[in-house]
C-alpha cells in the first residue's frame, strides 16, 4: 500500500484500512470482479463497521483530515440562526432538523444565538448516521455548553413526524455516493472498482449500468455542447431519494443545503475534464480514492442543477440559489461581531470572515440552495443575489 511521507498510520489505523479494503475486495469477488464507484464510496465512508465516518480517528479539524466552515468561526452559525429566527418568529411551531452535524459546532453556535435572541425552535434534532460522530457531538456540548443539551434530540433514524421543520445540511451532500464515468472519443463508460493481481483496488471500465445509462443520456441532452473525450466526471443518482427522506418527516419545510459545487454547465464544463472527485488525508488532497480506504475522506462537488431537478420531482420548490457570501450578506452578516474577548482571536475570526466575503474564491465556491416544501418565500429573504437562472 502506498504510504505518503506525510502520513504515518498507527498499527490500529493500518488494521482498520486493511479491514476496510478486505471487506470491499470480498464483495467485489462475490460480484464477479467489480463494483460501482457509488457502492465503493458507500462502504469506504459510511459502512458502520469499517467506514471512514464511523472510525475512532479524528475526521474534522486540525487533528483530522479537513476543516468545515463552522469549525473556522461562528459567522455561518450566526447567519443561519438569523434566517431560522425569522422563520420561527413567523411560526413558533418550527423545529430544526440538522443532518450530518459533524463535531456539532454549527448546532452549538446556532442554539446559543437562538437562545440569546429568545427564538428557540420547538426542537433541535440532529440526524447523524455515525455513532462516533453522535458521541463526539454530545461530548463537545457537555464540555462547552451543557445548558443546550436539553434542547437537542439525537436521531440515528429520521423522525416520524415534525410537522413544520427547518432542515439544515452543511457539507453533507458532498459525501453522498456517486457513479463515475469516462468519455473517450467514441463511447461512454462506467468507471468501476476492481482488485488487481496483487490485491490492490483500482479503476476498471465497463459498459454503464442501466440506471447510469439513462442518467447520462439526460445529462448529455441538458449540456450546451456534447462532452468530448478524454473526459471523466461523476454523477450522483441518489439525490431524489435523499431529499425525499429528509423532507418526508414534515408536512412543511424550508431546507438550507450548503456545499461546494456549481450549476450543471460549470460542473460539466469541457475544461473540468478530470471531474471533481478527490480525497483528503491530514489536510493533503489526493486524486486517488483507493489510497487508504476507511481512513481518508472521499468527496465530490455538488451539481446544484441536478439537485434542483431532484427537488422538482418531489414537488419541492427551489426558493433561492446563490453563493454562501450572498446568503450571509442577506442574513445579518454585517451585524456579526467576533464573540471572543482575546484581541488576537477576534482578529483571526475577522480575517476568516474576509476570506469568505472579500472576492476570494471560498465564498463563491460554496453555494446555498434554499428549498421549500409547502413553503413559499421570496428569494431576497435568503440571498443578496439569486442565481436560479443559472441552474
Ligand atoms: C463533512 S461532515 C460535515 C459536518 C458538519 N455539517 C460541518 O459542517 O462541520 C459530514 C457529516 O455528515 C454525516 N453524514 C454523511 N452522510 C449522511 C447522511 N446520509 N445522513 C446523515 N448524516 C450523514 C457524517 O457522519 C458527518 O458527520
Amino acid at each position: 500500500m502506498p504510504r505518503p511521507p506525510f502520513y504515518n498510520p498507527t498499527a490500529d489505523q493500518l488494521q482498520r484500512t486493511a479491514s476496510c479494503s478486505e471487506r470491499i475486495r470480498q464483495e467485489i469477488l462475490r460480484h464477479g470482479g467489480s463494483m460501482g464507484f457509488d457502492r465503493y464510496m458507500q462502504l469506504a465512508l459510511h459502512d458502520p463497521a469499517v467506514g471512514y465516518y464511523h472510525g475512532d480517528h479524528a475526521v474534522i479539524g486540525k487533528e483530522g483530515d479537513f476543516v468545515t466552515v463552522p469549525e473556522t468561526s461562528d459567522h455561518l452559525a450566526y447567519c443561519l440562526a438569523h434566517a431560522c429566527a425569522g422563520l420561527i418568529r413567523d411560526n413558533p411551531g418550527h423545529s430544526i432538523l440538522e443532518i450530518g452535524a459533524g463535531t456539532g459546532q454549527l448546532a452549538l453556535d446556532m442554539i446559543r444565538y437562538l437562545l440569546a435572541w429568545e427564538q428557540l425552535p420547538r426542537k433541535y434534532c440532529i440526524h447523524e448516521t455515525s455513532e462516533t460522530m453522535r458521541s463526539a457531538q454530545r461530548m463537545r456540548f457537555e464540555s462547552q455548553a451543557p445548558e443546550i443539551i436539553p434542547v437537542v434530540e439525537w436521531l440515528p433514524e429520521m423522525p416520524a413526524e415534525l410537522d413544520c421543520a427547518i432542515v439544515i445540511a452543511n457539507e453533507v451532500l458532498d459525501a453522498l455516493p456517486v457513479k463515475c464515468f469516462a468519455v473517450d472519443p467514441c463511447q461512454l463508460q462506467e468507471r468501476c472498482v476492481t482488485t488487481t493481481g496483487d490485491g490492490k483496488l483500482d479503476w476498471c471500465l465497463q459498459a454503464p449500468c442501466s440506471e447510469l445509462d439513462t442518467a447520462l443520456e439526460s445529462l448529455m441532452a441538458s449540456l450546451p455542447e456534447p462532452l468530448a473525450g478524454p473526459y471523466c466526471s461523476e454523477i450522483c443518482l441518489v439525490l431524489e431519494n435523499v431529499l425525499a427522506n429528509w423532507s418526508g418527516c414534515c408536512r412543511q419545510c424550508v431546507m438550507f443545503l450548503i456545499d461546494y459545487g456549481y450549476p450543471c454547465s460549470e460542473y460539466y464544463h469541457p475544461q473540468r475534464s478530470m471531474g471533481t472527485l478527490r480525497s483528503y488525508l491530514k489536510h493533503q488532497v489526493s486524486s486517488n480514492p483507493f489510497d487508504f480506504p476507511g481512513l481518508q475522506d472521499i468527496t465530490v462537488d455538488v451539481d446544484f442543477s441536478s439537485l434542483a431537478r431532484a427537488a422538482g420531482r418531489q414537488a419541492i420548490q427551489v426558493l433561492s440559489f446563490g453563493s454562501l457570501r450572498n446568503f450571509m450578506l442577506a442574513n445579518g452578516l454585517l451585524d456579526w461581531r467576533p464573540s471572543g474577548k482575546d484581541p488576537a482571536a477576534c482578529a483571526a475570526e475577522t480575517a476568516r470572515l474576509k476570506q469568505l466575503t472579500l472576492g476570494s474564491a471560498l465564498g463563491e465556491r460554496f453555494q446555498v440552495m434554499v428549498l421549500g416544501k409547502e413553503a413559499d418565500y421570496e428569494a431576497d429573504r435568503f440571498t443578496m443575489r439569486d442565481m436560479r437562472a443559472r441552474l
